[in-house]
């Protein structure tokens, strides 16, 4: 009988992706998926530590998943992550139930871990930094639930170090992929059936920097353009600091590149961006948004907030809610600010009470969900493309546009995978009701 494992995964999408690549060497290993983790012979935890909440998730999933030893005396649980990297062994003493722990700079160890773990030791491989043959990763497949849409990891860790963020110590300094390995993974995946590809790093329009001989991130987009069979590509998370105009003229320039930018601005007062590290000021951002809007047309933003920065005050929040309105960003993630063990804005004086935070935040999304509901309606009679992603219910397609809007219509399942054109007739937030008019190809 074949072994299962069962993977939850917290986080960001580099973390899903991680999960990707993680389920990829567990079916090299022989291992399939478990319908839940009550069945599992490997319980994986990929974990995150960006703010309090998602740390204390984890700890309760643990707590639940150890049941599984009653049952199944030889069955492991693993801690993968930035949780993992973070804590390192202070968790396998808050949790002695765990059997193995690494993280995003040596997945591709687990092989020999899984072994050490069945031999009865605790595997905990957390190195102080990334090993160097971490490259080996690539090495292994990827697991996808989305045959059409795939991630792909161009650049690891960040080299930023802004003040409120964990990201650098749990993910390291900046590694960009090289352009061969990148292209060999494109290459594959559209041979296996992909049409979108998106790019993925804690700072992507920073790839490339870090070669011996620099090469611009613009031309990374470029090259994956020409790879055959490429229809779409989207980026994910760029920094307004290095969005530079050889970036945002591709972007005009690459008919693959998506409509849509991801451009978190975390605050609108200077003297908070000042205190968080971001190196860019809020006419800085606001001049980037201007370009950006003035080089692609109807391009779709978003972007990242955090609330209640210590020290910040109502006036510091007015710049916020500015920008908000200023560039009517299609979707807002806001987060309140959650203080994070080691880093400077932990230490900061001038923390910010809870109730502000919450009071801040719904003026926030009071005014965000104004904007949403004005931007939706603008695609009231358009025409839009969609790449099919999935059927949900007999005769209901769903897909995404360039935009990356959710749009539902009725089609036959012959359309999976397709480009097709529709019609928008009813708008909301969250989807474009529409009919479908062609099929592109
Ligand atoms: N590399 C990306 C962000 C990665 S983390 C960038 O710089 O844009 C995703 C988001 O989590 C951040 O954009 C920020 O809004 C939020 N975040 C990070 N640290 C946080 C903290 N300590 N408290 C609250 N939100 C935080
Ligand atoms: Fe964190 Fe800043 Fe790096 Fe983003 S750019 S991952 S917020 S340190
Ligand atoms: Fe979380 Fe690590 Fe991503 S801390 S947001 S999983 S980089």
């Amino acid at each position: 009988m074949g072994k299962k494992y069962f993977i939850k995964t917290f986080g960001c999408q580099m973390n899903f992706n991680d999960s990707e690549r993680i389920r990829g060497i567990l079916r090299t290993l022989g291992y399939e998926p478990a319908e839940s983790w009550e069945e599992a012979d490997l319980i994986l935890l990929n974990t995150c530590t960006i703010r309090e909440k998602p740390d204390q998730k984890v700890l309760s999933h643990i707590g639940e998943y150890k049941k599984i030893k009653e049952r199944n005396p030889n069955a492991l649980i693993a801690v993968s992550g930035c949780l993992a990297q973070r804590a390192g062994w202070e968790l396998v003493q808050k949790a002695p139930a765990v059997d193995i722990m690494f993280s995003s700079f040596n997945m591709h160890q687990l092989p020999e871990l899984i072994n050490q773990a069945q031999a009865g030791y605790k595997a905990v491989a957390i190195l102080e930094a990334p090993p160097e043959d971490e490259d080996a990763v690539w090495d292994f497949p990827t697991e996808r639930d989305n045959p059409y849409c795939a991630y792909v990891t161009i650049i690891k860790g960040c080299d930023k170090n802004c003040t409120y963020c964990v990201v650098p110590k749990t993910r390291g300094k900046e590694r960009s992929r090289s352009m061969y390995s990148i292209l060999e993974e494109v290459k594959k995946l559209v041979d296996e059936g992909v049409r979108e590809i998106h790019l993925l790093g804690q700072n992507v329009t920073a790839w490339g920097k870090d070669f011996e001989r620099p090469i611009p991130f613009s031309e990374l987009l470029y090259e994956v353009s020409k790879v055959d069979g490429v229809e779409r590509i989207r980026f994910t998370t760029g920094h307004p600091k290095d969005l530079t105009d050889d970036t945002v003229e591709a972007m005009a320039d690459i008919p693959q590149v998506c409509n849509a930018l991801h451009l978190p601005f975390q605050a609108g007062s200077d003297r908070i961006l000042e205190l968080m590290d971001r190196k860019y000021t809020k006419e800085f951002y606001l001049d980037r948004i201007n370009r950006l809007k003035e080089a692609v047309e109807d391009i779709a933003l978003s972007t990242d907030i955090i609330v209640g920065f210590p020290t910040e005050t109502d006036e510091d929040f007015e710049h916020t809610l500015d920008v908000v309105r200023e560039v009517e960003f299609e979707q807002v993630f806001s987060f309140k600010y959650s203080p994070r063990p080691g880093t400077p804005a932990a230490e900061m004086e001038g923390q910010v009470p809870d109730e502000v935070k919450t009071e801040r935040m719904s003026r926030l999304l009071e005014l965000q969900k104004a904007i949403m509901g004005k931007l939706s309606k603008r695609y009231e009679g358009t025409v839009q493309k969609v790449l099919v992603e999935e059927e949900r219910g007999e005769g209901t397609l769903i897909g995404r546009t360039t935009t990356n809007k959710w749009a539902t219509f009725k089609g036959g399942r012959e359309l999976l995978g397709k480009i097709v054109k529709v019609r928008v007739e009813s708008a909301s937030p969250f989807n474009l009701e529409c009919e479908l008019l062609e099929v592109v190809r």
